[in-house]
């Protein structure tokens, strides 16, 4: 499964990035307000610092817009990748960018039936948000089965994305889904590795390591 990082925060993204684990970056409108910093400016400096797929969003609604805007953030660097919302204008120029041979995500994804249509449009990714379906009360895990499913089924290249991930549980669900990517808050990548039975484990080590007096260099 590959792992992207849900932040338009360059900092974190470079903290993260040492560790040669984290595949791509996804940020939307929301995610570039909180950084305070120029979108333009931050893709740049994102695709300098990460090789793998950065998805920048289009803010427009209309075709002819979304078409201009994408095409101004795709030639920022080679691994952006267009996001779009799932509505019918942004299927559009989901079709036009793949038919180009740009990377496209298709966001905001909630429905199967949407998934089937950003498929049929050409989208490098599918972006269902699992954790706002639940907090609605739905099934956000099951969207990501169904998707799998029928993706499998007519051999799709359109990639899974889990996103909206809501806890370290979900990656792990999402995976066993067969999720191709889960875009994730630094926060959970962090609490991933992070387990308390490992901290005694080590410092139980180091303890008993201390009273032979040895050093290993
Ligand atoms: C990623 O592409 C999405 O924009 C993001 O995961 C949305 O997460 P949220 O529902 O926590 O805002």
């Amino acid at each position: 499964m590959e792992l992207f990082i849900d932040t338009a925060e360059i900092e974190e993204i470079k903290s993260l990035n040492v560790t040669g684990l984290i595949d791509g970056v996804t940020t939307n409108p929301s995610l570039i307000a909180k950084s305070g910093r120029n979108i333009l400016e931050t893709i740049e400096e994102i695709c300098n610092e990460v090789s793998g797929p950065v998805s920048a969003e289009v803010t427009a609604t209309d075709f002819d817009n979304m078409i201009l805007e994408g095409r101004k953030l795709s030639s920022i660097a080679q691994n952006v990748a267009i996001k779009v919302p799932l509505t019918f204008d942004g299927l559009r120029a989901c079709k036009v960018f793949s038919d180009d041979g740009i990377m496209v995500n298709v966001t905001l994804c909630f429905s199967s039936a949407q998934a089937l249509l950003a498929a049929k449009a050409g989208a490098s990714f599918i972006s269902p948000f699992i954790g706002r379906l639940d907090d609605i009360g739905s099934n956000g895990l099951n969207l990501i089965s169904e998707i799998t499913e029928i993706y499998s089924i007519y051999d799709f290249d359109t990639k899974v994305l889990a996103a909206s991930i809501r806890s370290v549980q979900d990656i792990i669900d999402s995976a066993k889904m067969g999720a191709d990517v889960a875009t994730i808050p630094p926060k959970f990548l962090k609490a991933m590795y992070n387990h308390p039975l490992t901290d005694k484990g080590l410092a139980d080590f180091l303890a008993d390591w201390k009273k032979t007096g040895q050093t290993i260099l």
